[in-house]
């Protein structure tokens, strides 16, 4: 029987009642690389303004909506928008540090359990939902900066890993992730649980990092 660690009073449970994940970490959080110069917002979903509600969302539709459209499931606005306002949700957001109007890319989080290949065994996750940069701001390390932020959040507040979903025709995530962060194909991803005829039919892969 799975073990359901979110109950009231675990692990989980005391987590996501923290108004503020990052509370650890030197305020402001900034990122400095070459003609960046950025303070990083925290957010939780709660204290999200509107206006960076709806940025967030048109970038992702704009960095990725091609890639959605082609999927097996398909875009589903409706099903994006709730994802991105779950009650859980926390977002870190790059912006200049001298026009905070200027926005460079964002990273979206939740703290959840998900399934390990042993049934008795949940694993507690910091879950990546989204990263997304705009196109001036790649390749610049930020990327980095945002996932290194999430592993440092996930390692502080003792989850098992960092986690998270990409489809496989992204091919430069996908690079970034396991060639540049270390990320490898987490135990429950088809590519790695399934024999490769059935994991084919998938087109994403989900990958994790242990916080160690
Ligand atoms: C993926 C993304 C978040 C990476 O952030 P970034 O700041 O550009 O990445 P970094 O500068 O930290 O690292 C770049 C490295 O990752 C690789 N990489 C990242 N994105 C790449 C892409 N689209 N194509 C090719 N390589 C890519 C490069 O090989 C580069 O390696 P190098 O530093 O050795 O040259 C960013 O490119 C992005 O927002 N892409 C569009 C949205 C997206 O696909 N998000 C991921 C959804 S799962």
């Amino acid at each position: 029987m799975p073990i359901h660690e979110n109950e009231p009073g675990s692990l989980l449970d005391r987590v996501n009642k923290e108004p503020c994940l990052v509370n650890f970490l030197e305020s402001p959080i900034t990122y400095q690389c070459q003609n960046l110069d950025l303070v990083i917002d925290y957010y939780s979903v709660t204290d999200l303004p509107s206006r960076l509600h709806e940025w967030t969302f048109n970038l992702v539709k704009s960095n990725l909506l091609d890639m959605y459209k082609n999927s097996q499931g398909g875009w589903n606005e409706q099903e994006k928008r709730a994802e991105m306002l779950a009650p859980q949700a926390r977002y870190l957001i790059a912006r200049s540090a001298t026009d905070p109007t200027d926005l460079k890319g964002f990273l979206l989080f939740q703290m959840i359990q998900e399934e390990t290949m042993d049934d008795d065994i949940m694993a507690n996750c910091a879950y990546c939902y989204e990263v997304q940069l705009m196109e001036s701001a790649r390749n610049k390390g930020l990327g980095e900066c945002l996932m290194g932020l999430l592993y440092q959040i996930g390692k502080h507040w003792k989850l098992d890993k960092v986690m998270l979903t990409v489809f496989k025709a992204n091919e430069g995530a996908f690079r970034f992730y396991t060639k540049k962060l270390g990320f490898e194909l987490d135990e429950i991803s088809p590519g790695a649980c399934l024999p490769r005829y059935k994991a084919r039919l998938f087109d994403y892969e989900l990958l994790s990092k242990p916080c160690k």
